[in-house]
């Protein structure tokens, strides 16, 4: 049946241009990714003991309200974890209410940010963010050094400066947002003990600038909506 051919074709090219896709932006090759042990324990278990012994600074929403509204400038970073909360809604309102007062709000999407090509661009623009404020890495990245907070949502592997510094881990050579250049960092994720895909630590948890969020994504960002709204 040739249309069953045809459709068989298309499937399979896209599969392969969406996979081509997703190695470049890791900057991995193709077999790397298909046999190698990214994702795997491999990676988790070298930083669990940096992760019990290592200080770090706990955020409230109320906090993140309070400097966000001070600032001139936010970078969003949403990651697979605001997927799985579905928190772009609330993103979206919290993002126009800093508008409102006069706040400059960025998002920064990474290109394997979640777990399929274009993920966060699909749910941001199902929350009706605007188009002109979202930007890809190469075009956004150098302005975490000028921006007065980076606000990560459930990001993890994308934002971690390992990446650029240290061989042994499994993402080095991904390209990476330099989150700790931002003066001020919010991190949301549940747990100290969760880890992205890759299994690894990640030093801006431990960053002077950083307050962790620590909750559901949603949770979270409705709370601070809450405080901007008081
Ligand atoms: P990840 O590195 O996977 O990190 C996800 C983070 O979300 C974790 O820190 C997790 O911590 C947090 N999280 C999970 N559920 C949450 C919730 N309900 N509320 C708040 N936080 C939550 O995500 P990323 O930075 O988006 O990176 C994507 C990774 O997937 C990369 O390593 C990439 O290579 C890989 N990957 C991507 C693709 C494509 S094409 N996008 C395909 C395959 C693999 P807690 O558990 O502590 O909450």
């Amino acid at each position: 049946n040739s249309a069953m051919i045809i459709t068989g074709a298309l499937v399979g090219s896209s599969g392969a241009i969406l996979s081509y896709i997703m190695c470049k932006a890791m900057n991995r090759s193709f077999i790397s990714v298909i046999l190698g042990g990214f994702g795997t324990d491999a990676g988790a278990s070298s930083s669990d003991a940096a992760k019990v012994d290592r200080p770090w600074k706990r955020g409230s929403a109320e906090d993140a309200a309070y400097m966000m509204q001070q600032a001139e400038s936010v970078i969003i970073v949403p990651g697979y974890g605001m997927a799985v909360a579905q928190a772009q809604h609330a993103l979206r309102e919290m993002a126009d209410l800093l508008k409102k007062e006069g706040v400059s709000v960025k998002y920064a999407i990474h290109p394997v940010a979640g777990r399929m090509p274009g993920h966060m661009n699909v749910l941001l623009a199902e929350a009706n963010v605007p188009y002109d404020e979202v930007f890809e890495l190469e075009d956004i990245n150098s302005e975490f050094a000028q921006t007065d907070v980076a606000f990560i949502i459930g990001a993890n592997d994308v934002v971690n400066p390992a990446a650029k510094t240290d061989k042994g881990s499994p993402i080095y050579g991904m390209p990476v947002f330099d989150v700790d250049k931002a003066k001020t960092v919010f991190f949301i994720k549940r747990s100290m003990g969760g880890v992205g895909y890759a299994g690894v630590d990640n030093d801006v948890f431990y960053m002077d600038q950083t307050m962790m969020l620590l909750a559901d994504a949603k949770k979270m960002v409705d709370d601070i909506v809450k405080a901007l709204q008081h």
